[in-house]
C-alpha cells in the first residue's frame, strides 16, 4: 500500500514564490524515510502538502490510496502527523499535558482514552515529569519532545518530523533514534527531514535529495553518497568516513565506520 503518491505536485506561495516545482514521489507504508537538502530547498513545503496544511497549486496527492484534494487538514492530519520545524509554531497550550490532548479534545475522544494516551506519548517522550509544566519554560532541545508527543499521541499511521534533530544533544539524539525505531517498529510510516547527515545514515536507508524546488535524488543512503554528481548539485559532503575511503581508493558505498573496517579487515 501506497502511504503517499505526489504526482507532478507544485507548489507557489502567496508572493507567487514557487517552492517545489513538479516533484512526484511515492512512499509506501510502513517505511522510513529521510528528506535532506539545502536550506530552502523546498522539503518543509513538501512535507506540509502531505497532511493538507499546504495544498498544491497543480498535480496531484494521494494518501492512503485516496485524493488528497478531496479531504480537509482535520481528516487528513489524523492519518499524517506533521511535527513542527519550529516547536513554537506548534505550541499552544499552557501546559504539556493540555498541548499532547489538545487535538484528541478535539476530535472529541473520551476522557480516559485520552488520559491513557497523553500519558502513554508523555512516556515515550521521556516527558513523564513534566505534565504539569508550561511549555515555554521548558529549554527548546525538550520543548521539541512535547510537539512529537502530541504527534504521537493522535497515533496517526504517517508521522514526519521536521529538522527533529536540531539543537538536540547526545541524549536527545537517543531519545529520537528510539521514537523513531518505535514508530517504525509498530508499523508507521516515519518521514524525517534533517540537515544531520550523520542521524540520517545512522537512522535511514532510503534518501530523498531536494535541491532548488525539486527532488534530485532518491536511493539507498550507501549510492547517494557516492553519487558525487547528486551531491554536488545538492551541496552536500560525503561523510567523513565516505571521503576517508575515497581517498584510500577503497571500494564505493562506504558510508560508515562500521562499513570501512569490515572492509579495511577484508
Ligand atoms: N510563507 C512563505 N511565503 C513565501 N515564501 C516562503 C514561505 N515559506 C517558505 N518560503 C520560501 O520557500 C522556499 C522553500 O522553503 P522551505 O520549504 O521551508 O525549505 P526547506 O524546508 O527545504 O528549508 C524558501 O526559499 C523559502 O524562503
Ligand atoms: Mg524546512
Amino acid at each position: 500500500m501506497d502511504a503517499i503518491r505526489f504526482e507532478h505536485v507544485t507548489f507557489a506561495y502567496d508572493n507567487g514564490f514557487v517552492a517545489v516545482d513538479d516533484i512526484s514521489l511515492t512512499i509506501r507504508s510502513g517505511e522510513k524515510v529521510a528528506i535532506i537538502g539545502q536550506n530552502g530547498a523546498g522539503k518543509t513545503t513538501a512535507v506540509k502538502m502531505m497532511n493538507g496544511l499546504l495544498r498544491p497549486k497543480s498535480g496531484k496527492i494521494m494518501v492512503f490510496g485516496e485524493d488528497a484534494s478531496k479531504k480537509t487538514t482535520a481528516t487528513l492530519s489524523k492519518k499524517v502527523g506533521y511535527v513542527f520545524q519550529n516547536p513554537g509554531d506548534q505550541i499552544f497550550n499552557q501546559s504539556v499535558y493540555s498541548e499532547i490532548a489538545y487535538s484528541l479534545r478535539y476530535l472529541r475522544m473520551q476522557q480516559e482514552e485520552i488520559e491513557r494516551r497523553v500519558t502513554e506519548a508523555a512516556q515515550i517522550c521521556h516527558l513523564a515529569d513534566d505534565l504539569q509544566t508550561n511549555p515555554y519554560d521548558l529549554p527548546f532541545s525538550i520543548r521539541k519532545f512535547v510537539t512529537i508527543a502530541s504527534v504521537v499521541a493522535m497515533d496517526a499511521d504517517v508521522v514526519i518530523l521536521d529538522e527533529p534533530t536540531a539543537g538536540q544533544d547526545l541524549l536527545g539524539l537517543l531519545y529520537q533514534k528510539e521514537i523513531i525505531e518505535r514508530l517504525h517498529g509498530s508499523g508507521k510510516t516515519v518521514i524525517t527531514i534533517s540537515h544531520d547527515m550523520e542521524f540520517v545514515i545512522e537512522n535511514f536507508d532510503r534518501i530523498i535529495v531536494m535541491a532548488d524546488k525539486k527532488i534530485v535524488g532518491d536511493a539507498h543512503k550507501q549510492e547517494i553518497f557516492w553519487d558525487f554528481e547528486l551531491l554536488d548539485k545538492a551541496a552536500l559532503k560525503q561523510p567523513v568516513v565516505a571521503q576517508l575511503a575515497n581517498r584510500l581508493e577503497m571500494k564505493r558505498n562506504i558510508i560508515t565506520i562500521d562499513d570501512f573496517v569490515s572492509e579495511y579487515e577484508t
